[in-house]
């Protein structure tokens, strides 16, 4: 499928969703209508059961997401007004995908800049080419970074680590971002593709409401104690319990089989 008039596409197979950025002539640079298409995809896929997990990837070798699209900055973010509306015309996007329940993991190839890194960061996972390389250039453009994105920043790398990134604005090879912790693994470039959909269907294979719970408690931890919703957690820790699938885990278990599980 295609959204945004071909440069977000959009395609299921064995239970992963694979969303490509596809705008190859500026390096998969994502504008509003890219961030528009984003959102319908995710919320055509959140209740969807034959996806289980999304690869979120750049269309061809040379980079993953470069960040926001920066031609549309005159336009649409040329002041602070002009950055509340275009905060406004993304923020279904960003909200859909960093509330999304199911496992999103970023298929990281050449460049992850600036809002792209933002989008790998709001993925659960990130899987990176050899050949990759991480930034925030906002500095170098004259921008702030947003609270949203360097929070998510800092729990990722710690505060050291993310200034050195914000102030500094230079770009850092996979090596760099997998010791600081930015990705969680770094492969050898020919073998990503594979890698990830080892690694979506292993995941895909597994419980379905054992994995969502998994996500949502991370996320409730990740947040100011006073907002968490225990009661959420509480939930989904019951449905599990409750659950045919917690049935099928024990009883493949003692039958020695793979289990096969439905997500109820
Ligand atoms: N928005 C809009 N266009 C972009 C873009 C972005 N974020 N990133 C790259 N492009 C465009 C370039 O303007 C260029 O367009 P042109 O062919 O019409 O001149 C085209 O993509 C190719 O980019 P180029 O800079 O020539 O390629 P490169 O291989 O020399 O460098 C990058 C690649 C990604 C390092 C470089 O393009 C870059 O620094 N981009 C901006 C990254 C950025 O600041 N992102 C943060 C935005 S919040």
């Amino acid at each position: 499928m295609e959204f945004a008039g071909g440069k977000i596409l959009a395609d299921v197979h064995d239970r992963v969703g694979l969303i490509t950025f596809n705008q190859p002539a500026k390096h998969n640079a994502i504008s509003v209508e890219m961030w528009a298409g984003l959102e319908e995809v995710l919320r055509s896929w959140q209740d969807d059961e034959s996806v289980r997990v999304v690869v979120l990837a750049g269309a061809g070798e040379k980079s993953f997401v470069s960040g926001a699209d920066i031609s549309q900055f005159e336009k649409l973010r040329g002041d602070a007004d002009a950055q509340r509306e275009y905060d406004r015309l993304t923020r279904g996007g960003r909200d859909r995908l960093a509330a999304f329940p199911k496992p999103a993991i970023a298929r990281i190839r050449g460049y992850c800049l600036g809002g792209g890194l933002a989008i790998a960061m709001m993925a659960d996972l990130r899987i990176a080419a050899q050949d990759s390389e991480f930034g925030i250039p906002a500095a170098r453009l004259g921008i702030a970074y947003g609270f949203e994105n360097v929070r998510t920043l800092v729990s990722l790398v710690g505060p050291a680590h993310a200034r050195m990134m914000l102030y500094g604005g230079a770009r850092i090879g996979s090596t760099e971002a997998e010791r600081i912790g930015l990705v969680n693994r770094v492969v050898a470039t020919e073998t990503l593709v594979e890698v990830v959909a080892d690694l979506a269907r292993t995941i895909a294979d597994n419980a379905p409401l054992s994995v969502r719970a998994s996500k949502l408690t991370i996320n409730q931890i990740l947040r100011d104690p006073a907002d968490r919703d225990m009661d959420a957690m509480a939930r989904a820790s019951a449905e599990c319990l409750n659950s045919e699938d917690y049935r099928e885990g024990r009883t493949a278990f003692l039958e020695k089989r793979p289990p096969q599980f439905r997500g109820r």
